[in-house]
């Protein structure tokens, strides 16, 4: 076959979605038809994507017709009950939820660290992973190619549009309600300003720190820590690489960032570390702190690459290395890694 693939953005007024239609329209236009797809309240919206108004349909079996490949930009249930009804129609669909990730048939998929994976699709469908693993792995397989990575200890910094609109408007809304005072002073006096409505977060984000983001697991894991820790494993074929993870929320819109200690299994040198982060594809290395020069969410924020700074030798273990890495979320965090992966996918329709 070789013709222009029709693509589905399902999700498409989302905060991943939004962002999803604009890096369509930046890339190289390998597309026939992009329908635009989302629930029944945003049927007939009309959005731009490569330059052109298209009118939003609402999620439905017909949809899928004559679709190549749809991008799935919805929450966990959506996903998991319309991505087999997508299949059944012969649809390829990379998945940016939670739904399919960790299913030994469906491939998780990073196209700089393991593209080969999405060639291999048992159930029709390729899953996306979580953005807290996207916004460190790339530049962590780079140095597990050189070094054999064992163990990875890892602290987040996650921004509030992780947590999609709601979480964007939730830290708006509460920065409106402490700027220009003296909160901050006082045990409970940001709760008190931003009142008993924190969104989706389980405390005040707006000059605060929460150190929480996810649902409850076992032992008191969240269960952002434990995609860290199940994601980075199958991505980088490494069943059982020790991962310890704590994920905390900042009052950061977008961008994540990570502290990440990683052990691998011979002595590593800094020098040797720069030169691969210098020249891995999709890493920026960003660091010189004696001028100032580490990355920061400010400053990342609406890049593709994975920025990495503070690069520094464990001073008690010349087999580790610590790193200071910004991802944007939404973009090699979600919509950019699933674009990416639906491009390796269309390639094989035009061959
Ligand atoms: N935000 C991130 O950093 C990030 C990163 C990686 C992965 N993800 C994952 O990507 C997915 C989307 O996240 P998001 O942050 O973009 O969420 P969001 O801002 O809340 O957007 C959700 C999207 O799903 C649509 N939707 C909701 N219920 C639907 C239904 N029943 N039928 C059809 N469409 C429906 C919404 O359409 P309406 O506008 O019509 O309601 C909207 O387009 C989630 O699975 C999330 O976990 C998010």
């Amino acid at each position: 076959m070789s013709r222009k693939p029709t693509l589905a953005v399902v999700g498409a007024t989302g905060a991943v979605g939004t962002v999803m239609l604009q890096i369509l329209s930046q890339h190289a236009d390998i597309w026939g038809e992009i329908r635009l797809v989302a629930s029944p309240r945003s049927a007939g919206r009309k959005l731009a994507v490569r330059g052109a108004e298209v009118e939003v349909l609402a999620l439905g079996e017909e949809v899928f017709d004559g679709v190549d490949i749809a991008l799935f930009d919805v929450p966990d249930d959506v996903s998991a009950q319309w991505a087999p009804i997508a299949t059944a129609k012969g649809v390829v669909v990379v998945d940016n939820s939670a739904a399919f990730r960790m299913d030994p048939d469906v491939p998780l998929v990073v196209p700089e660290v393991n593209p080969h994976a999405a060639r291999v699709r048992p159930r029709g469908i390729v899953a996306n992973p979580n953005c807290t693993t996207l916004s460190m792995i790339v530049a962590i397989g780079a140095l597990h190619a050189e070094f054999g990575l064992r163990e990875l200890i890892v602290s987040s910094y996650q921004a509030v549009s992780g947590a999609g609109r709601d979480g964007v408007d939730t830290l708006r809304r509460q920065l409106s309600l402490v700027a220009g005072g003296e909160l901050g002073t006082s045990p409970g006096d940001v709760r008190r300003a931003v009142g008993d409505d924190t969104g989706p977060f389980p405390a005040p984000v707006a000059l605060n720190v929460v150190p929480w983001a996810g649902s409850l697991k076992d032992d008191g894991w969240s269960s952002e820590e434990m995609k860290v820790r199940d994601e980075s494993r199958k991505i980088l074929g490494l069943p059982a690489l020790r991962v310890a993870a704590t994920c905390v929320r900042v009052p950061v819109i977008t961008t994540h960032s990570l502290t990440v200690h990683a052990r691998f299994e011979d002595e590593v040198t800094v020098d040797r570390a720069r030169e691969i982060l210098a020249t891995a594809p999709g890493v920026v290395l960003f660091d010189d702190p004696a001028a100032g020069e580490f990355p920061t969410p400010a400053d990342v924020v609406g890049t593709d690459p994975t920025w990495v700074g503070r690069v520094r030798r464990a001073l008690d273990d010349p087999t580790a290395l610590e790193l200071f890495v910004c991802g944007d979320n939404l973009r090699k965090g979600a919509a950019l890694n699933t674009v990416q992966i639906a491009e390796l996918v269309a390639a094989e329709f035009t061959v």
